[in-house]
């Protein structure tokens, strides 16, 4: 795998696979963090005097849908980038623009069918590719694994930073590690439930994937939280197991809230567990765009020893799996 670092951006055009999958409500980003992450690579392609075209996501709409436009993150990249960014709400770039964006990907099912006829008219934008999405790494789309095979293809600086952090933690765990796990993404994170069992000492079960998780076929490690308050957040007794298991952990990775934390009424087991966690002795790591949104929400982000952009793809990261949209790098031919 190449490091942007080697590309010759130098008057090329560089595609560039953003994370900009941030938490949006009523037309606003509510949490840039997955923006920020993305910057160091664009303003150093910038730097090189390359053009960028920016690719990416944000939800899973199912057709065009205004409130999940990526005409809410132009704002966002023009006040960090201070350049004049040019929003493209079709598949054509302005050749003469030093940034173009691209509309939400999802918005055209070819991205997520991985269609190849796609992905070929995406690399036409370019001269290189620079996937800067950890996060969506462990999907199968046209952007992450299909645009690579059609040009010479780079990580970009925090994907390389993802892949170490979590290569180490990965390679010798500090023990008890335990995982938590919450969040509503069922078909994501319950397969990885039994992998992630392999891995960790502990496996701590909340949100929405508490209410579908078969209790009785899950290993022994994994405990389910029992109780909830208007199945919208893990119940008090819950509340108290995991934090006895979390005062133990040497290691802790953390995808999830438990609840609806967005609002208050079921916020509590979120934040217990956030303050038990950073109490805790463990070495903590924390990631998902909706986790981060909650850590900055209480202030204690900073707390938190490391922070991945990635909730599934960490996940999956941390199972031991290899993710598409990485391999597929490692394979380029530049
Ligand atoms: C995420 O939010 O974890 C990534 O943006 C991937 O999103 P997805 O689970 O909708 O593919
Ligand atoms: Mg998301």
């Amino acid at each position: 795998m190449k490091s942007v670092a080697k590309a010759l951006a130098s008057g090329k055009r560089i595609i560039v696979r953003c994370d900009f999958d941030v938490p949006v409500e009523g037309g606003t980003v509510v949490d840039e963090s997955r923006v920020k992450k993305t910057l160091g690579t664009l303003r150093f392609l910038l730097d090189e005097k390359a053009k960028l075209v920016l690719i990416a996501h944000i939800g899973r709409p199912e057709k065009p849908d205004k409130g999940l436009s990526l005409v809410l993150v132009k704002k966002t990249l023009e006040n960090y980038l201070k350049r004049e960014v040019a929003f493209q709400d079709k598949l054509a770039i302005n050749e003469r623009a030093p940034i173009n964006l691209l509309e939400n990907l999802r918005f055209w099912s070819e991205e997520e069918e991985n269609n190849q006829d796609f992905a070929k008219k995406l690399a036409s934008f370019g001269d290189a590719y620079v996937n800067e999405c950890f996060a969506t790494s462990h999907r199968l789309h046209a952007s992450i694994v299909s645009i690579p095979k059609f040009l010479p293809a780079f990580a970009g600086f925090n994907l390389i930073k993802e892949i170490e952090e979590l290569g180490k933690i990965l390679q010798s765990p500090a023990r008890p590690l335990v995982a938590i796990i919450g969040g509503a993404k069922l078909e994501t994170k319950l397969p990885v439930i039994y992998n992630l069992a392999k891995v960790a000492d502990r496996v701590l079960v909340g949100g929405r994937l508490m209410f579908e998780a078969d209790r009785r076929s899950l290993p022994e490690n994994v405990v389910v939280a029992h109780d909830d308050i208007d199945a919208k957040d893990i119940g008090e007794g819950s509340v108290q197991i995991f934090q006895g298991v979390i005062n133990q952990a040497k290691m802790i990775v953390w995808n999830g809230p438990m609840g609806v934390f967005e609002d208050p009424k079921y916020t509590n087991g979120t934040r217990q567990l956030a303050d038990s966690v950073i109490a805790s002795q463990a070495y903590s790591v924390v990631g998902g765009g909706d986790t981060i949104s909650a850590l900055n929400k209480f202030g204690l982000t900073d707390k938190i020893d490391f922070i991945s952009t990635g909730g599934g793809a960490m996940l999956e990261f941390l199972a031991g799996k290899t993710l598409p949209g990485i391999k597929v790098l490692n394979s380029s031919k530049v």
